[in-house]
């Protein structure tokens, strides 16, 4: 064995440096108030008979709106789409969409999608798109799925509303602030100021 390989190993065994120990004493400490923290917060969203956060996103179905649920896991809709939390986000987020469109709208939508959208879309539509079976599937079945869909409302400042929270925003402000130029009110209104009163235009998609 050449020396250099021997004096290797010994390197190897030599003990920590203090800088080293130190290091892991510090990375451990974070470890354990981690779990600690973690594990108290655990504790209390299971115990606590006031929801630590508020909750702003609701699922409250009806039995019509529950067989739509079923058909909707069942289709495959989650491959693209979230809903209720589950799947994935490579189309649209569809929680909160209630609260957006309505139900004509979006059984409008499930059958023709691109008159609706009045422009090309990326996956409903005709084939060779990738969820060009919606179209097809029947009509009750997309009915069903649609009163699923209208049930998903989401509240006012809620992640998946439209609309952002009420009131003050300081977040919200300095990014427009930073990023928009100032002329940015002779073009647009500011949606928080308008007198929405929890309740967004469902007409947005109806154009
Ligand atoms: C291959 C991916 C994919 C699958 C599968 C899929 N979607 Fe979509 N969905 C999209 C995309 C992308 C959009 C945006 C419109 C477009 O470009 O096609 C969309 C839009 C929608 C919208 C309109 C949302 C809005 O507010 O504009 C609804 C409603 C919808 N999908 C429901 C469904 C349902 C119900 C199913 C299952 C029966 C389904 N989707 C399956 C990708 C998918």
């Amino acid at each position: 064995m050449p020396d250099n390989a021997v004096l290797m190993r010994e390197d190897n065994k030599s003990p920590l440096k203090t800088g080293e120990k130190l290091l892991f004493i510090v990375a451990g400490i974070f470890i354990l108030f981690a779990s600690i923290a973690f594990g108290v917060m655990q504790y209390l969203m299971a115990t606590s008979d006031t929801p630590i956060f508020e909750q702003k996103t609701h699922y409250n179905l009806s039995a019509d709106g529950n067989r739509g649920s079923l058909i909707f896991r069942e289709s495959a809709c989650t491959e693209c789409h979230r809903a209720m939390r589950g799947g994935t986000n490579m189309g649209n987020n569809l929680d909160g969409i209630g609260t957006k469109r309505n139900l004509q709208w979006i059984e409008d939508f499930l059958r023709d999608p691109e008159t609706v959208y009045g422009h090309e879309t990326m996956d409903h539509g005709p084939k060779p798109k990738q969820a060009y079976f919606v179209a097809e599937m029947s009509e009750a079945d997309r009915h069903l799925m649609a009163i699923f869909l209208s049930e998903l409302i989401s509240e006012q400042g809620s992640a998946s509303s439209p609309v952002p929270p009420k009131g003050e925003s300081p977040f919200i402000d300095s990014m427009i602030n930073t990023w928009a130029p100032s002329e940015w009110k002779d073009k647009y209104t500011d949606i928080r100021e308008k007198n929405i009163d929890n309740k967004v235009d469902k007409t947005l998609g109806d154009k």
